[in-house]
């Protein structure tokens, strides 16, 4: 079968996620035959450095040999058990490994299976909790502007990205959204830790307004990624955390994109010094094999719900595959990768590859920023650079991009306007100058077109 071959077949059954379906009548679908390291393979023999590690989950690339081994292995023993008062080894000894290794007194893992459920269920712990210590009128959440947190109807309702929330506007929880710290925004000769301070009087004024009404805030640590990539300042973190403790508010961190190395650290908390009520987990988690996702909490949290069963303080919440044994060892295979590998060391090195093959972009008269948080690196196009003002979405400039790559033998996947670089941490520096070299020809593609 060739990609044509596959494609038609594929066109009569599937419907794509994230998709306008009619956009394959003239552009079908990429059959992939299989993967190795950074490469991907299509049906045609065609191939295409993963720049987006599908989707951002992937760490140490397709077909990794120590990964497949483990999840080979736990095949022959248990490949699925309901975890509802069965457990198996896995499950526990990940759990063990994510208390040790996560920030501060995070001690309880709850399992779930890909990281909107994570959301969910961090959400709904958070309204129990207040619920089970007796303190009532909590309700409410706060989000930043600009956020996505997934697709499900309370992880959509906590997002603020209105290409993916508008529709659904009247299905949603209402938060109390904040505006974003996004560095995109800060004035000039304003830094990063300044625009960060600033932009949290509006946090600070939500919560001293309406602490009373609310669960907690969800934020993504450092960056929003399908916001476009926007990045701020660690500072904020630190700064909405004392205020928490103060107004008596969780908070809620969806370490989901971000976790497990993409930014610099192992969490990007740690660059805040911050430990979260909640810790949201997936993507990177399995290393991108497996859909799994956890949500790490505190003692605190644990013990407002442990009680006789007939409080009905217990949290009845449950998904057929969570902590399934396959994901778990890919899990711990991960892991292991991270403590037998100077993995973060290596990642610095890469990242200053990245910076340096991108470093003339900035000079391109449609791009206004280039910006880097650790192994993500985004590129923003617009119509106007004096004005910052963007391309109307409607040009679909980044598609553009997108298909320049596919003939280049790379897959980047730009958010709107945005061009980003989120690869596998086994990519080579090799590797990361042909990005740059296709991302800038793609990007004086799209943006010489009228
Ligand atoms: C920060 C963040 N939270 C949650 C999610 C949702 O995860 P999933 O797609 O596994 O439901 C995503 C997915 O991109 C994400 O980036």
């Amino acid at each position: 079968m060739n990609n044509r071959q596959l494609a038609q077949r594929d066109l009569e059954v599937l419907w794509h996620p994230c998709t306008q379906m009619k956009d394959h009548e003239d552009f079908p679908p990429v059959p992939i035959r299989r993967g190795k390291g950074v490469w991907l393979e299509d049906h045609d023999g065609n191939r295409y450095i993963d720049a987006v590690s599908s989707w951002w989950v992937n760490l140490f690339g397709h077909a990794n040999p120590r990964i497949n081994a483990a999840i080979q292995e736990q095949l022959e023993t248990l490949e699925h058990v309901i975890l509802a008062g069965f457990s198996h080894e896995p499950a526990i000894e990940l759990a063990e490994r994510l208390v040790a290794l996560t920030p501060g007194d995070l001690c309880r893992c709850f399992y779930a299976d890909n990281g909107s459920s994570a959301v969910e269920v961090a959400l709904k712990m958070s309204f129990h909790c207040w619920k089970n210590q007796g303190v009532h009128g909590k309700t409410r959440f706060v989000n930043l502007a600009n956020s996505y947190h997934g697709e499900t109807l309370g992880a959509l309702a906590v997002g603020d990205v209105s290409l993916y929330k508008q529709t659904y506007g009247p299905l949603l929880l209402k938060p109390f959204t904040a505006a974003s710290p996004d560095a995109w925004t800060r004035k000039e000769g304003e830094t990063q830790a300044d625009c960060a301070r600033r932009k949290f009087a509006d946090m600070e004024r939500l919560l001293a307004q309406h602490h009373s009404e609310i669960c907690a805030v969800i934020v993504e640590p450092l960056v929003q990624c399908a916001g476009g990539m926007r990045m701020y300042d660690p500072l904020y973190l630190t700064l909405l955390r004392q205020a928490c403790d103060h107004y008596q508010v969780h908070l809620i961190a969806d370490e989901i994109a971000v976790g497990f190395g993409r930014t610099g650290s192992l969490f990007a908390c740690e660059q805040a010094h911050i430990t979260p009520d909640f810790m949201c987990l997936s993507k990177g988690l399995t290393g991108g094999y497996l859909p799994l996702s956890v949500v790490m909490t505190t003692n605190t949290v644990y013990q407002s719900f442990y009680d006789d069963y007939t409080t009905l303080k217990a949290f009845l919440h449950s998904h057929s595959y969570t902590g399934n044994p396959l994901a778990c060892r890919a899990a711990l295979a991960t892991l292991d990768i991270f403590t037998e590998d100077p993995v973060l060391e290596n990642n610095r090195k890469l990242a200053l590859c990245m910076q340096a093959s991108t470093a003339h972009f900035a000079e391109h008269p449609h791009i206004a920023e280039v910006r880097q948080t650790g192994m993500i690196l985004a590129i923003e196009m617009v119509a106007d650079k004096n004005t910052r003002t963007p391309y109307p979405w409607q040009q679909r400039r980044g598609v553009k991009v997108f298909r320049h790559a596919l003939t280049r033998e790379v897959l980047l996947r730009p958010l709107g306007n945005v061009v980003y670089f989120m690869p596998p941490y086994v990519i080579t520096e090799q590797q990361i100058e042909h990005l740059a070299e296709v991302a800038w020809e793609g990007i004086l593609k799209a943006t010489s077109e009228t």
